[in-house]
């Protein structure tokens, strides 16, 4: 039987990229020292007669029952010190399922005193569930219970032990693994980076903080980043942008990040991240509760550089534009009043009625600017609209596109990560809502639709270029006790660049 076993590293929580690093070998997976293998019951036995741990085996799961969300250790006395018995698996019809089994086995494992642990990827394979999404779901499920964020701790978080987890496949094409694996480490460090990026206080995270971190990224081969500052753009005539950074000492940013991995007359695909680093909603000021959590209004920039970062190490051969809006929303004596009228980028004036509305605003600009790139597809991510988590909650995105074909492929890319989009309407009958008298629109409609009418606005500066719109408001962070950045959608983003390589 030819076996082959790979490796996925985990580092500890650095604010620092890591070392993409994967075993190819071609060991049994009983050939190997290890601290612990992952497993079915099943394959448990058959594993502990050949360990001459049967009867360890024996008295441990007397009284265990083999159903999802069950598991239990067996302790072995040889050179494998352990068997984690994952309760039932085999079982799994689809990614949904396999992540609920799984999950809770990664927060046990990241909790052992163990180095190194193996996965037995045959204890989970059904018919139904492809080898390389059952890498993609186990290495999510480590990647995401593995995270901490402890810079801002005086003392530092208790650390997990685990620095590797191995993938095993007897199975499996080597080619198609080793595939997984590498895609499942490009995909860790761009999703760390999404979450540290949107955990960042807002005193550290401003516009310049998110440019000097996107130029980190430029270190990388086929990667370059420039910036437009206000003063560039008040030369471009980005009105509306500048309408939203005028009132905050922190002056605004237009990052673009280039990356060129395929020919240089292939179309590029273009994201774009709201990147407002807080926002307190200006002049139309928010009421106090939870303001604190307007240091995640730029989730949507950090997802974009996190899908870009996850690109450039997995090297798609993709080329890919990144601009990122990077702005902060206060009140000031120089800031925007509601009723003031602006001229955006693309020509079109805007009647300012609401300056909590300003997500849109900076994000209008950004899509007229794109187009001059002359790209495949426009996409957008933006913590846009509380409304947004009224109708959706946080389980899925709210999609938007004036293209179906872009549309499915979003749709495809999430249902292929897990990472869940719905698709809402823009329709005609909700642009009117967006009628000024003073202006050729205003930023805000009524309370009715707010998700909708958000993305009917940004939808009259993306014109006739295929553009999607992903309303992240109520995936991208989690509030209450588990308060932090989630990462999402970079699974879903980085799936579809890599829908994109041809
Ligand atoms: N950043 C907010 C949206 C938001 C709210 C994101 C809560 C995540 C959690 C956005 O800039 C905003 O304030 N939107 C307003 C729009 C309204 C004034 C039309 C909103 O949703 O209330
Ligand atoms: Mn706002
Ligand atoms: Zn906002």
């Amino acid at each position: 039987m030819v076996l082959s076993s790979f490796c996925l590293r985990i580092k500890g929580n650095k604010f620092c990229s890591r070392t993409m690093k994967y075993l190819n070998s071609s060991a049994d997976l009983l050939d190997k020292k290890s601290s612990c293998i992952v497993t079915s019951l099943k394959n448990a036995r058959r594993l502990a007669k050949s360990l001459g741990g049967a009867k360890q085996l024996r008295n441990t799961i007397r009284d265990f029952i083999d159903k999802n969300g069950n598991s239990i250790c067996v302790q072995l006395d040889g050179k494998i010190e352990r068997l984690l018995i994952v309760g039932g698996a085999l079982k799994s019809s689809d990614l949904d399922s396999l992540a609920k089994l799984v999950t809770p086995v990664a927060s046990q494992l990241i909790k052992m005193p163990i180095k190194d642990a193996v996965f037995d990827l045959e204890a989970f394979k059904t018919k139904k569930v492809k080898w390389d999404h059952i890498v993609q779901v186990i290495a999510k499920a480590v990647t995401d219970n593995a995270y901490q964020y402890d810079k801002h701790k005086s003392k530092a978080a208790e650390k997990y032990s685990l620095k590797q987890v191995r993938l095993h496949a007897p199975g499996a094409e080597k080619r198609e693994l080793s595939n997984a694996i590498r895609l499942a480490n490009a995909l860790d460090e761009g999703l760390k980076l999404a979450k540290d990026l949107g955990n960042e206080p807002p005193n550290v995270c401003n516009p310049n903080y998110l440019l000097k971190e996107s130029r980190r990224l430029a270190r990388k081969p086929n990667v370059s980043v420039s910036s437009f500052n206000e003063t560039k753009m008040k030369e471009l005539g980005m009105g509306a942008f500048l309408a939203v950074s005028k009132g905050s000492e922190a002056p605004g940013q237009m990052v673009t990040i280039r990356y060129n991995g395929a020919k240089a007359n292939q179309a590029p695909v273009i994201l774009i991240g709201k990147g407002i680093t807080f926002d307190t909603g200006g002049i139309s000021l928010k009421p106090p509760p939870a303001m604190d959590e307007m240091k995640f209004d730029m989730c949507g920039a950090a997802s974009v550089i996190g899908a870009t970062m996850a690109a450039i190490e997995a090297k798609l051969k993709i080329n890919l534009i990144t601009i990122v809006a990077a702005a902060e929303n206060m009140p000031s004596g120089r800031a925007t009043r509601p009723g003031d009228i602006v001229k955006s980028y693309s020509g079109k004036t805007i009647e300012i009625l609401n300056t909590d509305a300003e997500g849109r605003l900076v994000l209008c600009d950004a899509i007229a600017y794109a187009k001059s790139f002359k790209p495949k597809a426009i996409v957008d991510v933006a913590t846009l609209t509380g409304a947004c988590i009224i109708a959706l909650g946080s389980h899925a995105s709210a999609l938007y596109s004036n293209d179906d074909q872009l549309a499915n492929s979003l749709e495809s890319a999430a249902n292929e990560s897990g990472d869940k989009v719905w698709r809402m309407p823009l329709w005609e009958e909700y642009q009117g809502n967006l009628k000024s008298n003073f202006a050729d629109m205003a930023n805000v409609g009524g309370r009715e639709a707010g998700s909708v009418v958000a993305a009917c606005f940004l939808s009259r500066f993306a014109d006739n270029e295929k553009w999607a719109h992903l309303d992240i408001a109520g995936s991208a962070f989690h509030s209450g006790p588990r308060k932090g950045s989630t990462g999402r959608p970079v699974p879903l983003l980085f799936k579809y660049l890599q829908s994109q390589e041809n």
